[in-house]
């Protein structure tokens, strides 16, 4: 991709944690991410971190709006990169789905017991809650657009200065710039909303600004949710707003879905194993662009199967990494590619590969 090039096409989706303080990096995100580095994931992410304190789901997301925070991040990118991962981050703001508890937290909590999380106000094209019961964002200015145009350009300069391979912004799960696209969430009239053109004004200028803060051999990516699940934006429109991204120079699109209204990624369709790959084969055949499908792949044949198909350039993996941070490894011996360990850290798989004598005609 551009001037970076990933040992394989398997890559750790971004997941957050909710272990940040202040937004800093700290030694939980190095061990949580570090070992799917060991599990030699071709790319790993971090999980969302905010352009702006405000821009945070909840406060204990990461951070990437202060220049105090690239220290962090820096000690996490030398290990990933060590280990032979390409490092990548995805920036984001959440809009009208900030402050708010972490999804296992009980109705009525707020972030983690006796740690007095805070309450922000949050922020939105438009003053309409994701849900009943959901904050009512402050309907953003157009100055306060530009403000943030810049903030996210901001963050992109200090992900480069952490030494990143690859930058995402998250434009998916009803988060800010989603919020922006779809006509459900967005009834401003004036050049930041209106037809779809209006609409896609605001995160058109955010990939810009990164993009012009990005360094020309870095590749950049966006996640964008292909349909929004409530009806207001759809595949064609994401095609478009794909087409559009290209021009731009974005070089991949990272294709989920919904979210706009109530949880993260709450799609009102069936879900099924890799019920979002047929988004991104629409979005990678018919805008041209090259893509990373995500959601519900669960083993090696099923990712080789989306390449194989040609629907996907990249392969996520969320919950099946937390499941087993071996993955990589455990889907190149699926598809026999790895008969002896050696793709495996040399400290693990010289002694697994001498332990297979050791087992045969072992009985429990
Ligand atoms: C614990 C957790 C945290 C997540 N955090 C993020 C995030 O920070 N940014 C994002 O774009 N998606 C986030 N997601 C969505 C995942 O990246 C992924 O798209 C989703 O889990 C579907 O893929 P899977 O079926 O492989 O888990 C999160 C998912 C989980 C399970």
């Amino acid at each position: 991709m551009r001037g970076v090039t990933a040992p394989n096409r398997c890559v750790v989706s971004p997941m957050v944690q909710y272990r940040a303080t202040d937004g800093l990096v700290n030694d939980y995100h190095l061990v949580h991410l570090g070992k799917f580095a060991l599990g030699k994931f071709g790319t790993v992410f971090t999980e969302n971190c905010a352009v702006e304190p405000r821009g945070r789901v909840t406060q204990g997301d990461l951070g990437m709006w202060h220049d105090s925070q690239v220290e962090g991040h820096k000690r996490l990118v030398r290990f990933l990169k060590q280990e032979g991962a390409l490092a990548a981050t995805q920036i984001t703001h959440s809009g009208r789905k900030g402050s708010t508890p972490r999804a296992f937290d009980k109705p009525g909590e707020l972030g983690p017991a006796g740690a007095n999380w805070q309450r922000w106000e949050v922020v939105g094209p438009s003053a309409l809650a994701a849900a009943d019961g959901w904050m009512v964002p402050h309907q953003l200015e157009a100055r306060e657009i530009e403000d943030l145009v810049k903030k996210f350009g901001e963050a992109a300069r200090r992900a480069d200065a952490a030494g990143y391979d690859v930058i995402e912004i998250h434009g998916a799960h009803g988060y800010l710039l989603a919020q922006f696209l779809s006509p459900l969430s967005n009834t401003r009239n004036d050049q930041y909303g209106g037809d779809r053109a209006g609409r896609m004004r605001f995160p058109l200028a955010a990939a810009k600004a990164v993009r012009d803060n990005w360094p020309e051999h870095k590749p950049m990516f966006i996640r964008v949710s292909a349909v929004d699940g409530a009806g207001g934006w759809d595949v064609d429109d994401t095609v478009a707003y794909a087409k559009e991204l290209k021009a731009l120079g974005i070089d991949v699109v990272d294709v989920s879905s919904g979210g706009l209204t109530g949880v993260s990624t709450a799609l009102p369709v069936k879900r099924s194993l890799g019920f979002q790959v047929p988004f991104s084969a629409a979005v990678k055949r018919q805008a041209e662009i090259s893509t990373m499908a995500v959601g519900l792949i669960l083993d090696g044949p099923q990712a080789e199967a989306i390449l194989q198909a040609g629907d996907a350039d990249l392969i996520a993996i969320g919950r099946q990494a937390l499941y087993d941070p071996f993955w990589a490894l455990h889907a190149a011996q699926e598809l026999g590619c790895d008969g002896d360990f050696g793709m495996w850290t040399p400290e693990y798989g010289w002694w697994l590969e001498k332990r297979k004598n050791n087992l045969v005609g072992l009985k429990k």
